[in-house]
């Protein structure tokens, strides 16, 4: 599945598509104020997920950035700024903002990254239903 198919179906038409409910991490396994991502399949058509955390919350996007539908992290688990402030492409510098994906700055602003819902339960991150 090509990048721009997945941004046409959205991520949960990806044959890899992990179910509702998926167990994803401990939330303390994602440091305060940084990410994670999540790879479903193999190889390069795999689903590419990261997960964001700020204290007791934490919000999933594919990882995808909407300005060239490319992956935002060019190191493993590299998602936001140094200040914590935002997410970050690593491309073109575009940044969004956690809660929910939107573009404040950049190539890109206005537009916004794919949500993957996620719910936090106690202190276990999963898929939502
Ligand atoms: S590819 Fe992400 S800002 Fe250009």
């Amino acid at each position: 599945m090509r990048r721009t198919d997945l941004v046409a179906e959205g991520w949960n038409s990806h044959p890899d598509a992990p179910r509702p409910g998926t167990f994803l991490c401990v939330l303390d396994d994602i440091p305060d104020g940084e990410g994670h991502e999540f790879r479903f399949g193999a190889g390069p058509s795999a689903l590419r997920v990261f997960v964001v955390r700020r204290g007791r919350s934490a919000w999933g996007y594919v990882n995808c950035c909407p300005h060239n539908f490319v992956p935002l992290n060019d190191q493993p688990d590299r998602f936001v700024t140094f200040d914590h402030e935002w997410v970050i492409c690593s491309v073109h510098g575009a940044v969004f903002r956690y809660e929910d994906g939107v573009c404040e700055d950049g190539p890109c602003a206005g537009r916004a990254l794919e949500r993957v819902p996620v719910v936090v339960e106690g202190r276990v991150v999963r898929l939502a239903a």
